[in-house]
């Protein structure tokens, strides 16, 4: 285990009608503040009503920016900034899912930094101030930016889609009640159980030694995902199986996973080309992307992924043959990807191989990805091709 210093101050407000209690917790920061949310599933489930009924009751001043599409866009951060800065903003609410909290912590950290906020994506500068401070009402369990401290946004000027982060962007508050997740489509559903299980993955392929609470950590997690996933899938009202779901997607993602290892994340960077140029679900892209990388890395380590292969998805040890046993593993994974209705390859997904070169070059201009092995432009395509189908 390497040292390590574990921080998330984000409060979690979890249950059935937590919802409601979201103006005395704004209360607690501002009078004034921006709501921010996406493109109408809060107005269909009538959460935008009960959200608005809870801020006048505790006399806070709003203004809205709605519109938030999936892979949020830099131009709506940009309107949301100026938004902000003309209103006096001091707080902003995000209620929806990862990308409207990604959305509402890429304004909240470009509205007090002094230049474009696409440099702290792109360029990688440093920000020293403060952003100013978020809640959450989440809807959607995948992403786990309710309590993480990092956004991803695309910028639709060549379609480049980049994340940072900040000491100061994890929300004050994320108010999670498991009932406001049963208008999710089963496709929105798969995809953030796909998500989390991802995010788990890439901090569970790591070469650090002697991480036996962690490891063990993140396999009961993963099983408990692979349990629920199924049930919410056949009864999306079953309170239980999707609570269980929406603290998984917090727990995946809240850093406790990993402590004292180094995660990969090749995976997520490889699967961001996907998400930045055709506009698919994150979570989908994942499916494709995790087991093609699997199937490309796994003689790294073959013990790490006979270990997965036997106590995520219960595949008998063969001593005499490990590689087989870690096949057998990835093999599960991509049969439970389909099983919950994921496109497992790019030809699933009616994604054409033509651009795949493009993809690699762009995602590795600023040097190697991944830290359980260093991938290179060649690797990267190499795992595009494998993904093909
Ligand atoms: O826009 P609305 O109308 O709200 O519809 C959304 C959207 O179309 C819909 N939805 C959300 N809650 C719903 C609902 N529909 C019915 N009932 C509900 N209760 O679901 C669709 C997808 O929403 P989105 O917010 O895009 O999903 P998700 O939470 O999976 O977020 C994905 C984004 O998060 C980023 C991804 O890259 C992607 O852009 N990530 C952010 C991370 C972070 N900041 O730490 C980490 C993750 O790795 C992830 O990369
Ligand atoms: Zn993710």
């Amino acid at each position: 285990m390497i040292n390590f210093n574990f921080e998330n101050y984000t409060k979690l407000i979890f249950g059935k009608d937590k919802e409601l209690t979201v103006g005395q917790e704004v209360k607690k920061f501002s009078n004034k503040i921006l709501m921010h949310y996406g493109g109408g599933s809060i107005k269909n489930s009538g959460l935008y009503e009960k959200i608005v009924a809870s801020l006048k009751e505790a006399n806070v001043e709003f203004i809205e920016l709605s519109g938030v599409k999936p892979n949020p866009r830099l131009s709506l951060v940009r309107e949301g900034i100026e938004l902000v800065r003309e209103n006096k903003i001091d707080f902003i609410l995000a209620v929806g899912g990862g990308s409207v909290i990604d959305s509402a912590k890429a304004i909240s950290l470009g509205a007090n930094y002094d230049g474009d906020v696409w440099d702290l994506f792109e360029k990688g500068k440093n920000f020293e101030g403060s952003c100013v401070p978020l809640g959450v009402v989440l809807t959607i369990p995948a992403a786990g930016s309710e309590t993480s401290g990092g956004t991803v946004i695309t910028n639709e000027d060549g379609g480049y889609k980049r994340s940072t982060g900040h000491r100061t962007m994890r929300p004050q508050f994320a108010i999670m009640n498991p009932e406001l997740t049963y208008t999710l489509p089963d496709y929105q559903t798969a995809c953030g159980a796909c998500d989390m299980f991802a995010h788990i993955l890439e901090r569970y392929f790591t070469n650090v030694e002697n991480v036996g609470l962690t490891d063990r950590l993140c396999e009961g997690a993963m099983k408990n995902i692979i349990e629920n996933a199924k049930k919410v899938l056949e009864n999306g009202n079953d309170y239980a199986a999707r609570a269980e779901i929406m603290l998984s997607g917090t727990i995946a993602h809240n850093d406790s996973l990993s402590m004292g290892r180094i995660g990969d994340w090749a995976s997520h960077d490889i699967e961001h080309e996907l998400s930045g140029i055709y506009d698919i679900a994150h979570g989908a892209g994942l499916a494709i992307i995790f087991p093609a990388w699997m199937k490309y890395v796994y003689k790294h380590d073959i013990n790490r992924f006979a270990q997965f292969a036997n106590r995520v998805f219960d595949v008998e040890i063969d001593l005499k043959d490990l590689e087989g046993t870690a096949l057998k593993g990835i093999e599960a994974l991509k049969n439970f990807f389909k099983e919950i209705g994921l496109p497992v390859t790019l030809e699933d997904a009616n994604i054409s191989d033509d651009r795949l070169e493009e993809m690699a070059e762009k995602r590795t201009e600023n040097g190697t990805v991944g830290n359980f092995v260093k991938l290179n432009k060649e690797d990267v395509l190499n795992i595009y091709k494998i993904a093909i189908k």
